[in-house]
């Protein structure tokens, strides 16, 4: 098996609309062990978003577009509570079983979930000064990159930060190797592997993202795609 092209008809698991509820919500849970492991939330709350909402004057509203289980939300809110910054959170996922395993994590005052996609809530007006995104980019059909990358944009006044994984041979072994503890009984090890080999490199994604896009490296094995707002 070549990671060397992108394999962007492998069809994950969870992608799927029948697929084992009982597994599929075991890995949506299992994604708040899994994603501080491998997300590398921290930094980029460092790097990108304190210095956003340091810059906004008064209270923030930060957006996940396609939560999942809203883990990194509730991190990153929690992240910037600690630095002294008033925000909320809003999750959204057009996916009810995300949804549903969102809403029953332990509650994070001043964080919510909601079932529509980003096309949508664009539609509603909706507007946020941080806008972030956990591992969407490779589920989406890749002529879908661009149009969703522009919704990004277009709901963030501050930032949109995106955060997926970076393709490599390494990346590969070294989640085949690691996943081993999490994986019985859901999709984490079939997934996994499957979005490493859906996912990018740094030159694939920054080839299809549009203009005012930029793509950054990030360890481990990370890409980020940035896009800074008028505001910004
Ligand atoms: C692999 S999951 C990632 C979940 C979560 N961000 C995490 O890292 O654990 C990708 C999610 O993106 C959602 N999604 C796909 N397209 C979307 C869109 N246009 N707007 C909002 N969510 C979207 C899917 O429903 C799915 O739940």
């Amino acid at each position: 098996m070549s990671l060397h092209a992108r394999d962007a008809d492998l069809v994950e698991l969870m992608d799927d609309p029948a697929c084992d509820p009982v597994q599929l919500r075991r890995t949506l849970r299992r994604f708040r062990t899994l994603n501080p492991l491998v997300s590398g939330w921290g930094r980029v709350y460092r790097t990108h978003i304190r210095p956003a909402l340091a810059a906004a004057s008064g209270p923030a509203r930060i957006l996940d577009v396609g939560c999942g289980g809203g883990d990194v939300l509730r991190r990153v809110v929690a992240a910037a509570r600690r630095d002294g910054f008033a925000v909320e959170g809003v999750g959204v996922d057009p996916d009810a079983r995300s949804i549903a395993v969102a809403e029953e994590a332990a509650p994070v005052a001043g964080v919510t979930y909601r079932r529509i996609d980003s096309a949508a809530l664009l539609r509603e007006g909706a507007r946020f000064d941080v806008v972030i995104s956990n591992h969407v980019l490779h589920h989406l059909p890749a002529d879908g990159v661009p149009g969703f990358l522009g919704e990004c944009a277009a709901l963030a006044s501050r930032i949109a930060v995106l955060s997926d994984i970076r393709r490599s041979r390494a990346a590969y072994a070294a989640y085949a190797v690691g996943i081993t503890p999490l994986a019985p009984g859901s999709f984490l090890r079939t997934d996994g592997l499957r979005s490493i080999r859906r996912s990018y490199t740094a030159a694939e994604l920054a080839a299809v993202v549009p203009d005012g896009w930029v793509v950054e490296r990030a360890r481990p094995f990370r890409l980020l795609a940035v896009h800074r707002g008028d505001a910004a």
